[in-house]
């Protein structure tokens, strides 16, 4: 039996601007998987979700049609990642072959708590992880992360693919965007086997070490947000304020290199400043974009963390989902997870998951 598993992720810092390439942010895998395992068989296929089985879509009106968005279907993104992945076997001269396949995600929990840490992501590359593992192709993570990134835009269509990076590349990443509308037009012009081992521009993917005395908590909300659509209002509501959204992509960069440099000195403050600070950039962008991304509860969550010294801020996309806190391991977390957990924010046990080997 082959089998693959890929952790979900969570946003430290530069979320949102990170969407137009060349951006950073700071993005951390965690220790909560999808698994996908394959068994060949002899005359039909089967594609299995543990979680995905009562076949129900959500949907939208927009004035007589009916709207269903793909995006939020996790079926699709296990259907492009096969396809892309049977594609790049295809040019290497694999024969093709039957299979079971079946997807388990602790990322989309059982009693339906949903924690918004991108199971589209992670099943993407588990999926495509697997079925190179099938088809005898090795990978490395430079390979993974680019077919990855191109399976799931051909789904998303918009999005950064940091999430990728974390799910393929694990533990703390500093991720700068490529250039997605080079991808597309390269997609047409070279063939897949050799799009991914072209350098593609902007794109950077470095790893970093936490000082020792970081603490990371996490505090979730109860609300699931959807991020692509989230996504959607900000990109068409900036359009009109190109001013503010500017400065505002500025600041995250400028942030984000603040705590890419506390990381690589290890000291912990500057981390925690450049994350206060981009906490109050997001607020920005709230009020410019009218998108509510540090919601009520969130914001709740972050003033009661700087009362006890930690910093704080919504995390990814924001709308509900998960805000982080960091601090010093030194400072005793007792007090504060109780007093979070009091105002309705649930500290999720969750540890930072390193990638040693793909398979
Ligand atoms: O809400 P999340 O954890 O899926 O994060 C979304 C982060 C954004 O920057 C808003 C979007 C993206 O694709 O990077
Ligand atoms: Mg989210």
């Amino acid at each position: 039996m082959i089998s693959a598993k890929a952790p979900g992720k969570l946003y430290i810092a530069g979320e949102y601007a990170v969407v137009e390439t060349g951006y950073p942010a700071i993005i951390v895998a965690l220790n909560q998987f999808v698994t996908v395992t394959i068994e060949k068989s002899e005359n039909f296929g089967s594609i299995v979700s543990q979680q995905y089985q009562n076949g129900s879509v959500m949907w939208t009106r927009q004035g007589d049609r009916m709207i269903i968005d793909n995006r939020d279907n996790t079926f699709n993104y296990i259907l492009s990642a096969i396809k892309l992945t049977e594609e790049y076997a295809q040019s290497l001269g694999r024969p093709m072959e039957t299979y079971h396949l079946k997807v388990n995600s602790d990322l989309d929990s059982p009693d339906g708590k949903k924690y918004g840490l991108g199971s589209s992501a992670a099943v993407t590359v588990a999926t495509i992880n697997a079925l190179c593992q099938l088809y005898g192709i090795e990978m490395d993570k430079e390979r993974l992360f680019k077919l990855a990134a191109i399976a799931h835009l051909d789904v998303q269509g918009n999005g950064s693919l940091g999430d990728i990076a974390a799910s393929v590349y694990g533990g703390w990443i500093a991720y700068r965007s490529f250039d997605r509308n080079w991808l597309n037009s390269s997609r047409h012009q070279v063939e897949l086997n050799k799009l991914i081992q072209l350098n593609w521009p902007q794109l950077k993917i470095k790893q970093l070490n936490p000082p020792a005395n970081l603490n990371l908590l996490i505090g979730w909300t109860g609300s699931p947000a959807s991020t692509s659509r989230l996504v959607d209002k900000v990109t068409i509501n900036k359009g009109q304020k190109q001013h503010g959204y500017q400065a505002f992509l500025q600041d995250s960069k400028k942030y984000v290199q603040e705590i890419i440099a506390g990381f690589k000195t290890e000291n912990l403050e500057s981390i925690e400043t450049g994350i206060n600070h981009n906490r109050l950039i997001l607020q920005k962008l709230s009020q410019l974009t009218q998108v509510d991304i540090e919601t009520p509860l969130l914001k709740k969550m972050c003033d009661i963390a700087n009362q006890f010294g930690a910093a704080a801020k919504s995390s990814g996309a924001g709308g509900g989902d998960c805000g982080i806190m960091i601090l010093d391991k030194n400072i005793n977390a007792e007090k504060l997870i109780q007093t979070l957990q009091k105002n309705d924010v649930e500290i999720l046990p969750l540890k930072v998951y390193e990638v040693t080997k793909l398979n």
